[in-house]
């Protein structure tokens, strides 16, 4: 018998997979007593249950097996053609069959984007701070990252400017810029509609592949609703992820991409050696669901659920944060970002939290560099109205401590 080192075994890109860090940390938070805000869930009160069941059971009495086989790579025909017909409408855009690729999450999208554009040491902008998902789905690819400040009105495009300029003298000329511009994860903030044209006449001018990453757009819950990149996209650059976690079940594992022919050949090449295609049933479904009008139907229903946990989650960190400490006021979305004095820091302070039973996910994991340590995300979705009053009063109390 040989025993094998695996180690020495795997390749140089699996030597470089790591569990993060946050990972590590939000095995705390599982903890049954524990006020978690730190996951992404979408609440489980929003997933249409009895729906998906009648879709389901019409579904294999009327289709039987057919909606159990295989299907091909791009996505089921009659499932990318209901899309493109809901997206059309609803977001203005003209798309074809032809130019949406259905994949399992849109997680699986941003891997297949890096995997068909990134070289190692390829330049990528985000925003700072940006999705830690993004990072994980590109770091096999190792891309160099270009993290642009937002404020209240998303990712500064006049920072962005000034520094392709920069990197245009230094003869970089950046591969992709990844955005998300609708009541961003983790900060919750929106892009302005002024931000969002100076952002493609950069695209314009400097030649750039935009990744429009929006999971959230649906989810508004004030305000006033903005264009998305992809319908002010004059050259095919913008390249537009959609998907059904926040608006229909994460478990179903489906999502779209939206891009010019070329680059959907391109992914479906790529996808072809990672999964065939994805999950056949549940593209039936999201027809189906789509079809019989039951999203748009639906939604209001999410809205004014998610509406009232954010409404109150301000209101709970207005009566109980102390004064110096700030937080952003998302239009919609499941997320707020917290900036605590410059000070403190909330990984340090993450062990007092879970100390007093409640948990975030901190700041710095959101930012390539992990800088901006006195930041932290909270996810006002998942826990109930009940969790999100004693947990923002706890949360508080670790505060206060900390500063004093
Ligand atoms: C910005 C962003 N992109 C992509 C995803 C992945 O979503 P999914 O793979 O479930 O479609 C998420 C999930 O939280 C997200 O917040």
């Amino acid at each position: 018998m040989i025993s094998l080192n695996y180690e020495e075994e795997f390749s140089e890109i699996a030597k470089n997979l790591k569990a993060s860090e946050i990972r590590e940390l939000l095995k705390f938070t599982q903890q049954p007593d524990i006020i978690s805000f730190a996951g992404g869930l979408p609440n489980p009160k929003s997933f249409p249950v009895e729906k998906i069941n009648s879709i389901v059971e019409n579904l294999l009495k009327k289709e039987g097996a057919s909606v159990l086989q295989y299907g091909s790579t791009e996505g089921v025909n009659s499932f990318r053609d209901t899309l493109s017909e809901f997206v059309n409408e609803r977001y203005n855009i003209k798309t074809k069959r032809e130019n949406i690729l259905i994949t399992a999450g849109s997680q699986q999208a941003l891997y297949l984007l890096a995997k068909i554009f990134i070289n190692p040491g390829d330049h990528v902008i985000v925003e700072a701070p940006t999705y830690i998902g993004v990072l994980t789905a590109f770091q096999s690819y190792s891309p160099k990252y270009i993290a642009i400040e937002m404020d209240d009105n998303g990712m500064d495009t006049h920072l962005l400017e000034e520094k392709l300029k920069e990197l245009k003298k230094d003869g970089i000329k950046p591969k992709l810029l990844y955005t998300i511009p609708t009541f961003q994860n983790p900060a919750g903030v929106t892009m302005s509609l002024d931000r969002r044209k100076h952002l493609l006449e950069l695209a314009e001018e400097f030649n750039l592949l935009v990744i429009e990453d929006d999971p959230y757009g649906e989810l508004r819950y004030s305000g006033e609703s903005l264009p998305i990149l992809k319908s002010m996209d004059k050259n095919g650059q913008v390249i537009y992820l959609g998907t059904f976690s926040k608006i229909l079940a994460p478990g179903l594992r489906l999502a779209h991409m939206i891009a010019n022919e070329e680059i959907i050949h391109k992914a479906v090449l790529a996808k072809q050696g990672i999964d065939l295609c994805t999950n056949t049933l549940g593209q039936y479904i999201a027809r189906d669901y789509i079809k019989g009008g039951y999203l748009i139907e639906h939604l209001p229903n999410i809205i004014r659920l998610y509406k009232g946990h954010r409404d109150l989650m301000l209101d709970m960190m207005e009566d109980e944060f102390p004064e110096n400490v700030r937080w952003t006021h998302p239009d919609g979305g499941m997320f707020l970002w917290v900036t605590l004095p410059p000070k403190i820091d909330a990984e340090m302070m993450f062990k007092k939290a879970i100390a007093h039973k409640v948990a975030y996910v901190i700041g710095s994991a959101f930012f390539p560099n992990r800088d901006h340590k006195n930041t932290m995300r909270l996810n006002f979705t998942y826990s109930t109205e009940e969790q999100i009053k004693e947990g923002i009063k706890r949360l508080a109390e670790v505060i206060k401590e900390e500063i004093s």
